[in-house]
């Protein structure tokens, strides 16, 4: 079968991640790479085999059938829009793009010249938070009373770097915490309600907030929450994933790959739990969990390319997580409650 041929736009820090997925993906090709900074872009030519190097994305688009682009946040619209007129498909790192008139503009032209639009969200296609959802989905453990996902690391930031600066569009909720409004909008399903409280105490170097504690409801009856900081000194929680539901807690520890189930009421019945693993079963623990895994996205991507497929984390379903996120922003600086309903997009 044709190998798709992706070109990687932008090789800084996240696209060092995806050069220890890129190369295990089946079906996919990289071909040409570009960065203003040729420094950066050497790094990234070096694992690969001989790619077409270029300052300037427009001179790779004759040689690609697909694109990722892993840019400053501001550069996602421009960038996205000119390989979408060019009909190459689009892996685009999170967030989509910076406003909501940008995310619609650039959904509209990927669907008109019918390329796959996917936004890079890893998260949603780790083993590890798969094996969370099966387990939700099960029914086994009941209905969920809360979700609750960590992020606590420390982010730094030099004068030059754009990450201090209004082409972030947001703080720490928006250019992070997207990750995971999208993971509880995806286990939890229609939000309600919620709030945001976001400071800047610890990270002077943000516009905005660079600590976040977010809480939501959902019509379900679950609350979700999420705690996370990009100015960790230190961290016991790390990133970490806890589902409190009817009948247990559900666990996925990112740092050590295992995914548990806690249930004390099972102490009860002496015998049916070792104990000596402390008061919790393993579900099973996957290994190489040290990186952000982009190869089960890159994979997904190359899925939806070659069977026409829309992808899991597709513009529309991006964009609902954004809409979140910003109505969350809103109701922070009114002192009110988000009214998070009709968040759905189904209607369009
Ligand atoms: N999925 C994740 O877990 C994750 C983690 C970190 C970053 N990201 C995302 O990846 C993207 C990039 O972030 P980063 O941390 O790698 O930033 P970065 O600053 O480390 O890298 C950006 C690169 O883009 C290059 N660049 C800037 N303008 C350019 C242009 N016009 N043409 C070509 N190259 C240009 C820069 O020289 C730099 O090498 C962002 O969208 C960010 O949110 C995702």
């Amino acid at each position: 079968m044709k190998k798709i041929r992706i070109g990687l736009v932008g090789c800084g820090n996240m696209m060092s991640f995806h050069m220890n997925g890129v190369n295990k993906v089946e079906g996919l090709e990289v071909v040409a790479i570009c960065d203003t900074n040729e420094a950066n872009m050497a790094e990234v030519a070096k694992v690969l085999d001989n790619p077409f190097c270029t300052t300037d994305y427009r001179e790779m688009v004759d040689k690609i059938d697909a694109i990722l682009i892993a840019l400053p946040h501001h550069l996602h619209f421009p960038c996205g829009m000119f390989f979408a007129r060019h009909k190459k498909h689009i892996l685009m790192e999170k967030p989509l793009c910076n406003t909501e008139e940008e995310c619609l503009r650039l959904i509209k032209e990927c669907e008109d010249n019918e390329v796959v639009l996917m936004c890079g969200y890893p998260v949603r296609y780790m083993p590890g938070i798969l094996k969370l959802k099966e387990m939700v989905d099960s029914g086994e453990y009941g209905k969920i009373m809360q979700m609750s996902v960590w992020t606590e690391q420390l982010t730094t930031c030099t004068d030059q770097d754009w990450v201090g600066t209004s082409c972030l569009g947001g703080g720490q909720l928006f250019s992070h915490g997207c990750h995971y409004i999208d993971l509880l909008l995806w286990f939890c399903g229609n939000p309600v309600s919620g709030a945001h409280f976001g400071t800047n105490v610890g990270t002077p170097w943000m516009l905005k907030e660079g600590t976040s504690a977010v809480t939501m409801s959902f019509e379900n009856g679950a609350i979700g929450y999420h705690g996370a900081t990009w100015g960790a000194r230190g961290t016991r929680m790390g990133y970490d994933f806890q589902i409190m539901m009817e009948k247990g807690l559900l666990e996925y520890d990112h740092q050590t790959g295992e995914v548990k189930v806690y249930d004390k009421t099972k102490l009860h019945k002496p015998g049916e739990l070792d104990h000596s693993a402390g008061d919790y079963e393993l579900i099973c623990k996957y290994e190489g969990n040290d990186g952000k895994q982009t190869q089960y996205e890159m994979s997904h991507f190359v899925d939806c390319i070659v069977n026409k497929k829309k992808p899991f984390t597709d513009g529309l379903s991006a964009l609902k997580g954004l809409r979140v996120i910003w109505e969350l922003y809103n109701a922070e600086n009114n002192h009110t409650l988000a009214d998070l309903r009709g968040m759905g997009l189904s209607e369009e």
